[in-house]
C-alpha cells in the first residue's frame, strides 16, 4: 500500500493511474477503523482497480470540540487494516494539508437536510463533511465512492452535492455492519466498556421490533412504543426516534404504499453518541 500525505504526491501518481484506465474508488474515513470500513474497502475493490481510502479526521465537521479532541486516532492500526486487506492507496494529509487557509468559506444549499435530525442536533456539520468531502472529490476524482448506510442523512446529503455540482461520481451505498449480537459497529463503540456495549443493543433492539410490526401497526404507535422502551432505559439518553420517508426524511404520519421508510435513532450512552437507522419497508 502506498501512503500519501500531501495533495501534489497523491494527484500526480493517481493521474499516472488514470492515464493507464483505470476505474478508481475512494472511501474516505476519519480512521478509527472496524468491520464496517473494511466492508466499504472490499466493496470498492469489487468495483474499481484501485482503492483510495483517506483517513482525515475533519474539524470543520465538529461542532463539539471535545468531541472532536476525544475522536479516536489508532492511526498505525489501521495502517496495518488497510494493509492487511490490501488497499492500494492510503491518503493521510494534515490538517494544513487539507485546509490551508484559516476559516476558508463554504457554504451549500443543502435544503431541509441541513437542519432536520443530525443537521439540527449537529449546526454545521453537513456543512462541514460537504466541505471536506468535495475536497476530496476533487483531488481524487474518483469513479465511485462508497460509503456506510450507518450515516443514513449524511450519504442524503454527499448524493446533494454531488447532484448540486454535477460531480461525475458514483455513490455505492453499502449496509450496516453489525456485532454479531446486533451493535452497529462504530469508531465510537471503542469508548463503550462492554457494559455500554451490552446497554446500546436496545438500539438495535428497538429498530429491529419497529421493521418487524411495521406492516401490522401505525407510524404514531411504532413511535410511541419505541420512544417509550428507549425512555425507560435508565442509561440511555434519547436524543431523538423518529419514522421518515426515506427521499425527504421527513418524519412520517401515515403509511403511503409508494413510499419508502427509515427508523432513526440518536442515543447517548456514557457519554458516547451513538447513531443507528433501519429501513422498514424494503
Ligand atoms: O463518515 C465519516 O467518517 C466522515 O463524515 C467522512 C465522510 C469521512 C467525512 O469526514
Amino acid at each position: 500500500m502506498e501512503i500519501y500525505s500531501t495533495k501534489s504526491d497523491l494527484q500526480a501518481h493517481l493521474q499516472t493511474l488514470r492515464e493507464a484506465g483505470k476505474q478508481i474508488a475512494l472511501v474516505p474515513t476519519m480512521g478509527a477503523l472496524h468491520e464496517g470500513h473494511l466492508s466499504l474497502i472490499r466493496e470498492a475493490q469489487t468495483v474499481a482497480d484501485i482503492v483510495v481510502c483517506s483517513i482525515f479526521v475533519n474539524p470543520t465537521q465538529f461542532n463539539d470540540p471535545k468531541d472532536l479532541e476525544k475522536y479516536p486516532r489508532p492511526i498505525e492500526n489501521d495502517i496495518a487494516l488497510l494493509q492487511s486487506e490490501a488497499c492500494d492507496i492510503l491518503f493521510l494529509p494534515s490538517v494544513d494539508e487539507m485546509y490551508p487557509t484559516a476559516n476558508e468559506h463554504w457554504s451549500i444549499d443543502l435544503g431541509e437536510l441541513d437542519t432536520l435530525w443530525e443537521g439540527a442536533q449537529r449546526p454545521g456539520h453537513f456543512q462541514g463533511v460537504t466541505q471536506i468531502v468535495y475536497k476530496l472529490f476533487h483531488l481524487v476524482q474518483p469513479h465511485i465512492a462508497c460509503f456506510g448506510q450507518k450515516d443514513f442523512q449524511q450519504v442524503m446529503v454527499i448524493q446533494r452535492m454531488i447532484d448540486l455540482k454535477k460531480l461525475p461520481v458514483t455513490l455505492n451505498i453499502c449496509p450496516i455492519v453489525r456485532s454479531e449480537k446486533g451493535l452497529a459497529l462504530s469508531s465510537r463503540n471503542s469508548r463503550l466498556s462492554e457494559k455500554g456495549k451490552e446497554e446500546a443493543l436496545v438500539l438495535f433492539n428497538v429498530l429491529d421490533e419497529t421493521k418487524n410490526n411495521f406492516a401490522n401497526t401505525s407510524i404514531e404507535q411504532l413511535q410511541q412504543e419505541a420512544i417509550a422502551k428507549l425512555n425507560t432505559q435508565p442509561e440511555i439518553t434519547l436524543e431523538y426516534f423518529a419514522i421518515c420517508e426515506t427521499r425527504t426524511l421527513q418524519q412520517a404520519t401515515d403509511k403511503d404504499n409508494n413510499k419508502k421508510y427509515v427508523a432513526l435513532v440518536v442515543a447517548w450512552i456514557e457519554g458516547v453518541r451513538l447513531i443507528d437507522n433501519m429501513l422498514l419497508n424494503m
